[in-house]
């Protein structure tokens, strides 16, 4: 479990209670329904025993950074970008400046900031070769992938997230500025979800299609959490840490909207209106895979996302944490839309790879979605007060 988990889900539930107290005092006339000094100052605790931004309940807007290590940058070279970049993280999430902050005023709204890291195999390579997990390395191709250089791979992750996206933006530059010499930007992908505090706390996100998502996804307190998201002790410099999989997924809304609402529902086998398994009515009721048509079909399709993303294999689950992206529409196109697929796992090839495989093989919201970018993080754990985060990889 550990403290950041426990600590963030203190802030969270801090944070929510005064929105709440605030709409119980009632929306004035202008409608300021929240006091959003209580958002803006909210923090999660950066030091503890696993990075934050992982348990963490999600914030509103996220940045996926990927940085490319420099030619020069060597085992010492990463050491020091690791500890100035662990510094500024330490500091930008308590709501201080970062040390030669040029903006310091930015700084004063954590808005539940995290920042979360993760090494690519490169950056193993470099510091120390034979101590990189067997997964970390490229997904297996997929039949159904299109993928584009420019959103796939890098060395070194940020995952900066914050329910504020200015806080996020000013974040993201200070953290490039201070790794500018030793590595620069291969891409940054931005992504959200609801305001914070525009629907309730603990109401499940929804997709660009309007679906509910995420709505079977082991939380944190969970009894198996742990156990399917962290390293464990086998993990060497790993344990603590955890294994990261971002998958850049085109949605076609346009094609989307010629589908009926019966057509939509059938290929994830939930109802739209609340995310009910289309054999239940409420969201979190057990789907029953069994329940057959009055012409004998089942009521949840073989071919619908939920029954070919659920495994028989309690242990081959992982952990959602995914943000919607809406780019700039080109070439006579009105939207260039979809998810940042981002899942935890302890195992990226015994938990996520065989669910991948499972959907490539069929899946029928494989019509309307495109995988263009792929990338695999190894997620270091958490460091305490005055050491930084991979300091393990160093020993
Ligand atoms: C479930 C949407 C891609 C894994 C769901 C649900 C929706 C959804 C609406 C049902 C509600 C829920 O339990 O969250 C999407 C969309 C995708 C996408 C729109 C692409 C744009 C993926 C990918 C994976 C995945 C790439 C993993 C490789 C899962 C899992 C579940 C799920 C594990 C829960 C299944 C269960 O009930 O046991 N997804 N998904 N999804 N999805 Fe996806």
């Amino acid at each position: 479990g550990g403290a950041v988990a426990g600590l963030g889900a203190a802030a969270t539930v801090g944070a929510d209670a005064l929105i709440r107290s605030g709409a119980e005092r009632g929306a004035g006339p202008a409608g300021d329904a929240a006091p959003a000094a209580a958002l803006g100052t909210a923090t999660v605790p950066f030091h503890g025993r696993h990075q934050a931004g992982i348990a963490t309940t999600p914030q509103a807007h996220a940045a996926f950074v990927a940085l490319e290590l420099a030619p020069q940058t060597d085992r010492d070279g990463i050491r020091r970008l690791l500890s100035v970049l662990s510094d500024d993280a330490a500091r930008l999430t308590q709501g201080r400046p970062a040390l030669a902050d040029s903006e310091p005023e930015l700084a004063e709204v954590p808005a539940r900031l995290t920042v979360t890291f993760g090494f690519g195999p490169e950056l193993v390579r470099r510091v120390a070769p034979a101590a990189a997990p067997a997964w970390l390395r490229p997904l297996p191709a997929f039949g159904i992938d299109r993928l584009e250089p420019a959103w796939s791979g890098g060395d070194l992750l940020l995952q900066i997230a914050a329910d504020d996206p200015f806080t996020v933006a000013h974040a993201l530059r200070m953290l490039l500025k201070d790794a500018r010499s030793a590595a620069g930007v291969r891409w940054v992908q931005s992504g959200f979800r609801r305001a914070a505090g525009s629907v309730p706390a603990g109401t499940t996100m929804r997709n660009l299609f309007g679906q509910v998502d995420g709505t079977v996804n082991p939380q944190p307190g969970d009894a198996d959490f742990d156990e399917l998201v962290w390293v464990g002790a086998d993990g060497g410099w790993l344990q603590h840490g955890s294994g990261f999989v971002l998958r850049r997924i085109r949605m076609d809304l346009d094609r989307w909207d010629r589908l009926d609402r019966g057509g939509r529902e059938q290929s994830v086998g939930r109802h739209l209106g609340n995310g009910a398994p289309l054999t239940g009515t409420e969201e979190h009721d057990e789907p029953d895979f069994e329940a057959k048509t009055a012409i004998g079909f089942p009521v949840i399709p073989e071919f619908s996302h939920l029954r070919r993303a659920r495994s028989d294999d309690p242990r081959e689950r992982i952990h959602r944490r995914a943000y919607n992206y809406d780019a700039a529409p080109a070439g006579g196109a009105i939207s260039d839309s979809g998810l940042l697929f981002a899942s935890f796992q302890a195992d990226v090839d015994r938990q996520f790879v065989p669910l991948q495989r499972r959907l490539d093989e069929l899946d029928l919201l494989n019509e309307w979605t495109t995988p263009i970018g792929s990338a695999v993080f190894a997620i270091p754990p958490g460091c305490e007060e005055g050491g930084f985060i991979g300091e393990t990889l160093f020993d």
